[in-house]
């Protein structure tokens, strides 16, 4: 009898240990889309987990390395004051704090437009792409209005990828810098998003 319950309690520690390491061994964020799809199949065990992030943002149009491009500028920037039609494609620098030379966390990468005709308001469609930490290698996707004499200007965000995938959040700018000449600009970000932990 005794024997038995010491086999009993070795099958029972060997089977749990065993479905801990296949729990661990789980591609919970891998590459590919098989991994994807696993990771689908595991989204009803997952736990919805609130994630705040907070940087600088560095919009540098003039100079010579800008990394904000102006790639349409047509006849209406000149009738509308609010430069309606501009539009500038971006890879600017994501920092910890508010310094040109502070250390990166990732790129804010895409498309900005003057989309109004009666304020100074941009639509901005941009991926987050982070390149430190852990979420090196995780995205992040805005789509939003940004009316930028506002205090506080919200946008949405619409989704992610690797850590971040399927998350929705709300980034919220707020200018900490600008020149008028040269229009550079240094805004900070508060970014708090809905996103899956396993
Ligand atoms: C833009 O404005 C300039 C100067 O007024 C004019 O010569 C040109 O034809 C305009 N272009 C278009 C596409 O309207
Ligand atoms: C981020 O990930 C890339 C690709 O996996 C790697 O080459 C790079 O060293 C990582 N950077 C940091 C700061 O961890
Ligand atoms: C603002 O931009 C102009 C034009 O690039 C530049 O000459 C000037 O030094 C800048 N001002 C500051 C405070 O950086």
């Amino acid at each position: 009898m005794e024997k038995l319950c010491t086999i009993l309690i070795l099958l029972l520690s060997f089977s749990i240990s065993g479905l801990v390491v296949t729990t661990i061994a789980q591609p919970v964020n891998g590459e590919g889309p098989e991994a994807v799809e696993q990771w689908f199949k595991d989204l009803p065990n997952a736990k919805e987990k609130t994630t705040k992030l907070h940087f600088y943002f560095h919009d540098i149009v003039a100079g010579d390395n800008p990394s904000a491009v102006t790639v349409a500028k047509p006849n209406s920037t000149v009738v509308y004051l609010t430069n309606f039609g501009l539009v500038r494609v971006m890879d600017n620098q994501l920092t910890v704090g508010p310094e040109p030379d502070s250390k990166i966390i990732g790129r804010a990468q895409g498309i900005y437009a003057s989309a109004s005709m009666e304020e100074f308001g941009l639509l901005m469609t941009l991926n987050y792409v982070f390149t430190d930490g852990k979420y090196n290698g995780s995205t992040l996707t805005i789509v939003g209005h940004n009316p930028i004499l506002n205090e506080y200007r919200e946008m949405p965000i619409v989704g992610g990828s690797g850590v971040f995938r399927l998350a929705r959040g709300v980034a919220t700018a707020q200018t900490v810098w600008f020149n008028l000449t040269s229009q550079d600009a240094i805004v900070e970000y508060d970014v708090i998003v809905l996103h899956y932990d396993f």
